[in-house]
C-alpha cells in the first residue's frame, strides 16, 4: 500500500516561490522574503490558555511571505495557492474584529494587532505560499501571522524580532490578531512555537509567565523519530467546541476561586470542590476537564525530566496517557484520532496522542527509526479498511523560528 508523505520544501526554494509569485502579482521587487514554521506539541495539550506548561518544536514546513511595504494603510495580499483567485484587498484603518473573512484575517490581523500596540504599520503588498499542511492541526494559521510579523517588523525597523523579549511582543500581536480579527479563541502556543522555538530543540513553554526552557531533541540519535499522522479529518478550532472547553476550564477556576487552573495544588480537593458547580451536569463535565489539565501540566513535566536523564524512549507511554486523558477527560477526539494512535501502536511505536486543538488534524507516534514505514503503512492500510480518506504523514524534526530569508 502507497504511503503519502508531505515534504517540507528546502528553504531557499520556499523563498523562491514567493519572490517569483511576488513578481508575477505585483512587478519588482519585494523589500524582502521571510518565513514562519508550522508547529507539532509534544506533550502539553489544552494547558496553554490555563497557564500550563507545553512542549512544541517548530516544524521544517514553513509558510513563505514576499512583502514590500506601501506608503498607505492599503493591503493587498494574494496565495500562491489560490492562483486563479484576485487580489484580497483591505484597508487597515477599517480592520476589526469581524470584518475580515478567511486566512487574510490572520495576515492582516497582525499589523493591526501591530498598529493597535503603538506601532507605526502601514499597508503592504505580500504573496504568502506554504508547505505546511492546511487544517491538520500543525499551525498553519499561526505560522501564516508570524511570518507576516516578522516581514512587518523588518520592514518597520521595530527591532523586536532580534530578541527574545521581542519576540515575545510579535506573540502577542499574533494571538491578538487569531483572537481578535479571525475569531479564535486559542492559546498561544502556536504562536510561540513559531516565533519562539530552537532548531534540535523542544521549547518548554511556561504560560503561567511565558517562560521558556529549550530542551536538546535529537530523537535521531537514539534511533527514533516523530511520525506525524496527518488524518485529513475536518478540524475547526472557530466552531465553538474549543471555546467550549476554554470557558469550562475559565469557569472552573473561577469557581475556586484561582486565576488559572495552574493554581490547583489538590486535584482531589478541587474535583470535591467543583460537584453541583459551573456545568449542568453537576459538575462532572468541569471535573472531567480539570482533571485533564492538572494531570496533563504533569505529564509535561515527566516528559522534561525524562529528556534530561535522556531516558527518550520513555516518553512513549506518557504520550499515550496523554491521549486517553484527551480521548476521555477532555473528549476532544475523534475516530480517525483514536484509530491513527491504538494502530501505530499496535504496530510498533512507543506512544502516541492526539495533537493540537482536537476534532480531527493530526495524531503523532514515538516510532523506532526502523519501524517507521512499517508503522505508517499499518495506519495507512488500517484507514482504508474503515473507508476514511487516506493519512498523509511526516517526520517532525526540531527546526529554527520564523525569520528572513
Ligand atoms: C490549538 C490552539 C493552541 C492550543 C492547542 C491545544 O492548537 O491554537 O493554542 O490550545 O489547540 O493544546
Amino acid at each position: 500500500m502507497s504511503v503519502e508523505w508531505i515534504e517540507s520544501w528546502d528553504r531557499d526554494a520556499g523563498a523562491a516561490r514567493v519572490a517569483t509569485a511576488f513578481a508575477e502579482r505585483f512587478g519588482g521587487e519585494p523589500d524582502g522574503l521571510w518565513s514562519a514554521p508550522g508547529r507539532v506539541n509534544v506533550i502539553g495539550e489544552h494547558t496553554d490558555y490555563n497557564g500550563g506548561l507545553c512542549l512544541p518544536i517548530a516544524l521544517p514546513h514553513r509558510t513563505y511571505v514576499a512583502l514590500r511595504s506601501r506608503p498607505d494603510d492599503v493591503v493587498r495580499l494574494a496565495s500562491a495557492q489560490e492562483p486563479a483567485a484576485g487580489l484580497r484587498t483591505v484597508r487597515l484603518e477599517q480592520v476589526g474584529p469581524g470584518t475580515v473573512q478567511g486566512w487574510t484575517a490572520y495576515a492582516v490581523g497582525v499589523a493591526w494587532a501591530l498598529r493597535a500596540a503603538g506601532h507605526d504599520v502601514r499597508g503592504f503588498d505580500a504573496v504568502v505560499d506554504s508547505c505546511v499542511p492546511y487544517g491538520a492541526g500543525l499551525s498553519s494559521s499561526a505560522a501564516l501571522e508570524c511570518a507576516v510579523a516578522v516581514a512587518l517588523d523588518e520592514v518597520h525597523g521595530l527591532g523586536l524580532a532580534g530578541d527574545d523579549a521581542g519576540r515575545t511582543r510579535l506573540v502577542a500581536a499574533c494571538i491578538r490578531a487569531e483572537n481578535e480579527i479571525a475569531g479564535a479563541p486559542t492559546g498561544g502556543m502556536d504562536q510561540s512555537a513559531s516565533l519562539r522555538c530552537r532548531a534540535g530543540h523542544a521549547l518548554l513553554l511556561d504560560c503561567r509567565d511565558g517562560s521558556t526552557r529549550h530542551i536538546p531533541l535529537d530523537l535521531a540519535a537514539h534511533d527514533l523519530a516523530l511520525l506525524v499522522i496527518d488524518t485529513r479529518a475536518a478540524h475547526q478550532l472557530a466552531d465553538g467546541q474549543y471555546a467550549a472547553r476554554r470557558e469550562t476550564c475559565e469557569r472552573a477556576a473561577a469557581h475556586l476561586g484561582l486565576r488559572t487552573l495552574r493554581e490547583v495544588d489538590d486535584l482531589e480537593a478541587a474535583l470535591a470542590a467543583l460537584t453541583g458547580a459551573v456545568d449542568g451536569e453537576g459538575g462532572a463535565v468541569a471535573r472531567r476537564r480539570v482533571r485533564h489539565v492538572v494531570r496533563e501540566n504533569a505529564r509535561v513535566e515527566l516528559v522534561e525530566q525524562l529528556l534530561d536523564s535522556g531516558a527518550v524512549q520513555e516518553i512513549g507511554p506518557v504520550l499515550t496517557a496523554a491521549h486517553a486523558s484527551l480521548r476521555d477527560d477532555y473528549e476532544v477526539s475523534c475516530a480517525e484520532l483514536d484509530l491513527a494512535v491504538d494502530t501505530a501502536i499496535a504496530a510498533g511505536a512507543l506512544g502516541g496522542r492526539m495533537v493540537g486543538g482536537g476534532f480531527g488534524g493530526s495524531a503523532v507516534a514515538l516510532v523506532r527509526t526502523a519501524d517507521l514505514s512499517a508503522v505508517a503503512t499499518a495506519v495507512a492500510r488500517a484507514f482504508d479498511r474503515q473507508g476514511m480518506t487516506a493519512p498523509a504523514f511526516l517526520v517532525a524534526i526540531a527546526d529554527g523560528p520564523a525569520g528572513r530569508d
